[in-house]
C-alpha cells in the first residue's frame, strides 16, 4: 500500500482556536481524520507529523525515504516564506510533494506572497480552507499513479 506523509508546520496545532476568521474552526485532529477517511477510500495509507520546529521537519523529510514514504503533503505554515532548509530537504529526498495552505497566501500580506517551498513541489493548493488539504491529498494520490 502506498504511503503519504502529511506534514503540518508551526502553529497548525492551534487550528480551531487560532485566527478563526482566517483559518476556520476545524481542528488539526479533525483535518487528519478527514484525510484518513479520504486516504482509506483510495486504499492509500497516511501518516501525520506536526511540529513547530524547523529542524524536526527537516529531519522527518530527510528520513522519509527510508520510512517508505511515496509522496509528501505539506503545509509548511510560516516556514513557507522563510525556510531554505525545508526546501532543500524536499529537493534532497526526491519524493513528490504537494504544498497546501488553508488561506490564499497571495491575497494576504506581501511577506506571504513568496513560497520558498513551491518550486520543489509538484504543485500548490492555496485558499480553499480545509478543502485545500483534501484537494492536496487527491493531487498526491494522482502523483502515485503516474
Ligand atoms: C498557512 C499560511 C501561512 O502564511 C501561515 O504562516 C500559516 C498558515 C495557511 O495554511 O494558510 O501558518 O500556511
Amino acid at each position: 500500500m502506498s504511503k503519504i506523509l502529511v506534514i503540518h508546520g508551526p502553529n497548525l496545532n492551534l487550528l480551531g482556536q487560532r485566527e478563526k476568521d482566517i483559518y476556520g474552526d476545524t481542528t488539526l485532529q479533525e483535518i487528519n481524520y478527514m484525510l484518513e477517511e479520504e486516504a482509506a477510500k483510495n486504499l492509500v495509507a497516511v501518516e501525520f507529523f506536526q511540529s513547530n520546529h524547523e529542524g524536526d521537519i527537516v529531519d522527518t523529510i530527510g528520513h522519509s525515504k527510508e520510512q517508505g514514504v511515496d509522496a509528501i503533503l505539506i503545509n509548511p505554515a510560516a516556514y513557507t516564506h522563510t525556510s531554505i532548509a525545508i526546501r532543500d530537504a524536499i529537493a534532497a529526498v526526491d519524493i513528490p510533494a504537494v504544498e497546501v495552505h488553508l488561506s490564499n497566501i497571495y491575497a494576504r500580506e506581501e511577506f506571504r506572497h513568496t513560497s520558498l517551498i513551491a518550486p520543489v513541489c509538484r504543485g500548490q493548493i492555496s485558499g480553499f480552507g480545509v478543502k485545500s488539504y483534501l484537494l492536496g491529498l487527491q493531487a498526491a494520490i494522482q502523483l502515485l499513479q503516474v
